[in-house]
């Protein structure tokens, strides 16, 4: 066992875990973070995506413990992400979703919902690195950036799209 401290979603947190705990394991069974899911535990699917400083990781695959020292964010803390860059008060933070979170209700885009929280990971990726993606540019994101597409067995990739365009408009305001 180890003690390792990461920073995650603004906050320090040290667990007792093994030197190889992937993190996603740490973050949904020892810090509450339901948010990231298991799927193939692989790099192959991207439902266990969170953000280490601002860049998607897969958290099935990358130790707790090699993420010490960088900022990881789950989708449990993209709202405060946007509050900060906004500089909203703490109420208006309350009650504010990240845009991203906001257009995937608009759009209604989960079946499901199981790949949905790293969709949205990659998502506030992308629109960080690119804040007007072309519908190309998306399609490109999600399907041909390292190490795997992002998958929905549900299929509701036009309505991803669809999401990631509004949200850009939204971030744009
Ligand atoms: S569970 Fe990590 S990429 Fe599939
Ligand atoms: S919404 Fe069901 S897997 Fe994507």
């Amino acid at each position: 066992m180890a003690s390792i401290t990461l920073t995650v979603n603004g906050a320090t947190r040290t667990v007792e875990a093994a030197a190889d705990a992937p993190l996603l394991y740490v973050l949904r069974n020892q810090l509450g973070l339901s948010g990231p899911k298991l799927g193939c535990e692989m790099a192959q699917c991207g439902a266990c995506a969170v953000l280490a400083d601002g860049e998607e990781i897969r958290s099935c695959v990358t130790r707790a413990a090699n993420v010490a020292g960088r900022s990881i964010v789950t989708i449990e803390g993209l709202a405060a992400v946007w509050a900060e860059q906004r500089g909203l008060d703490a109420t208006e933070a309350a009650a504010t979703l990240h845009p991203i979170q906001q257009a995937w209700i608009d759009v209604q885009v989960p079946q499901c919902g199981y790949c949905q929280s790293g969709m949205m990971i990659a998502a506030a990726d992308l629109l960080e690195r690119n804040p007007t993606p072309t519908e190309a540019d998306i399609r490109e994101a999600f399907s041909n950036t390292p190490p795997s597409p992002h998958l929905c067995r549900c299929g509701m990739y036009p309505a991803i799209i669809e999401a990631v365009q509004r949200a850009a408009r939204a971030m744009a305001d």
